[in-house]
């Protein structure tokens, strides 16, 4: 149980790969069907306070644990346990994550696969000339094909488990410092055209402004999964990578760059959306398949359309590879740490997680008659059970251990900036972050 002498090249390298991590499907494809589902404005602003309160502090909880102990997240908080004569049961938590990560990457794997084939389908001009009716049957049609829900599937984690296995390294890097400014620069031009609809006006007050009595008792708990899931927070993933952060890196100024990244790329992308779907006359509330059809609608009505929507599928497809390899890479780093080696950890894990991504990926077409629990289609359940639930649970248990098990000269050093950033972080922590989960967590349990 050695410690990890790797170290990411910079401090920039290390924003970029959380930034890489962190901007993914949860910006462009969920955040704005989880908003269009919960009523606009008043999800949103949940949604931001709960970032600002639970995401952003177990953040930096779950990155201090990854670098006090620069180990793989279950030898970390095993080492940190035992080291200070607490249980080392704590490893089990490293566990924990790596069964959340395994769901999450199912049908993340899935949903990609859906960019694939729209990718193709853009590229090869088969969204011009439609009508915004056909272009919302034909997601309905590609998703009752299993075959080629699963060949998409099948390929993407084939890209995802091919990095992992060969090592996340400096491509994972250059991929992210080329993909993260055009990824920008695309979703600002799409703003730009929003501008020019006529459902703009309407996007930006449905967006902004509030309405306290549409929320719900599950908007609260899509708000505060979103806010985990969005921050790659909660199943110890970030552990991970911070296990490699330099030594002289401020930790709260790079969690600070990454999230209002993150968020940035979440508000463009539903700027932009719910303009085509104020102008379109569409309904905000469609489901997963929101971006899918609102996206192709607006570039067929642009000069060039098509080059345009391929372009932003390639984007889209490289920052959710960016979050897969992050997904699944803990996950590799603990099989190898049983002592498998990274190409066999990675196919063993790549099988389970196609298995595991049947369920979903079945969900719209042979078992959509399937319902479980509370009446939930497979694909609906496969989200919510490890983003709605796993994820808060584990960012609890993870801001326990920091707050309590970590000893503070140790958290110090590990946050890098100061013993007052320390304290006023603990007491956030303490006396904010953790009841407030347990509130929402409970009220979750207890009315379901
Ligand atoms: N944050 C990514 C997204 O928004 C998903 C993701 C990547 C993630 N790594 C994670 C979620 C680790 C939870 C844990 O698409």
């Amino acid at each position: 149980m050695s410690e990890v002498v790797e170290r990411w090249g910079s401090r920039r390298a290390f924003i970029i790969a959380v930034t890489g991590a962190a901007v993914g499907l949860g910006n462009i494809w969920r955040f704005p069907w989880m908003t269009g589902e919960n009523g606009g404005a008043a999800f949103l602003l949940l949604y931001v306070v709960f970032l600002a309160l639970l995401g952003l502090p177990v953040m930096v909880a779950e990155i201090m644990i990854g670098r006090a102990g620069r180990r793989t997240p279950m030898q970390a908080l095993t080492f940190l346990a035992r080291d200070v004569g607490k249980s080392r049961h704590w490893g089990l938590l490293g566990l924990f994550g790596g069964i959340t990560l395994f769901l999450i990457l199912s049908f993340y794997s899935v949903v990609s696969g859906w960019s694939i084939e729209y990718l193709v389908e853009a590229f090869t001009g088969g969204f011009a000339s439609r009508t915004p009716q056909e272009i919302g049957s034909a997601f309905d049609n590609f998703l009752a094909s299993p075959g080629l829900v699963l060949l998409n599937h099948s390929i993407f984690l084939f890209l995802t488990m091919a990095v992992v296995a060969s090592g996340v390294g400096s491509g994972l890097e250059r991929l992210n410092n080329l993909l993260m400014p055009l990824l920008y620069l695309l979703l600002i031009l799409l703003v730009g055209y929003a501008f020019t609809t006529s459902g703009f006006t309407t996007a930006l007050s449905w967006l902004f402004k509030p309405d306290m009595s549409a929320l719900t008792l599950t908007a609260i708990f899509n708000a505060m999964g979103h806010a985990f899931f969005t921050l790659a927070v909660g199943a110890g993933a970030l552990m991970a990578y911070g296990a490699y952060m330099p030594d002289d890196q401020s930790l709260p100024r790079a969690v600070i760059t990454v999230a209002v990244l993150d968020v940035a790329v979440a508000l463009l992308a539903g700027i932009a959306i719910f303009s085509i779907v104020f102008s379109q006359g569409m309904d905000p509330a469609s489901g997963p398949g929101l971006m899918f059809v609102t996206l192709p609608i607006a570039f067929a009505d642009l000069p060039g359309g098509a080059l345009w929507l391929g372009c932003f599928f390639v984007l889209l497809l490289l920052a959710t590879w960016t979050s897969s390899i992050n997904l699944a890479e803990p996950m590799v780093a603990m099989l190898g740490s049983a002592g498998l080696t990274r190409p066999l950890g990675a196919l063993i894990i790549g099988v389970g997680v196609w298995l595991m991504g049947l369920p979903s990926a079945l969900s719209f077409s042979i078992w959509s008659d399937v319902r479980l629990f509370n009446d939930m289609a497979l694909f609906d359940l496969a989200t919510t059970l490890p983003i709605d639930i796993m994820l808060p649970i584990g960012g609890l248990l993870i801001a326990v251990f920091a707050v309590w098990v970590v000893e503070p000269p140790r958290a110090i050093a590990a946050i890098g900036a100061g013993e007052r950033f320390y304290r006023v972080w603990r007491a956030v922590v303490r006396w904010i972050s953790i009841p407030l989960l347990i509130l929402v967590l409970l009220g979750f349990f207890l009315m379901k």
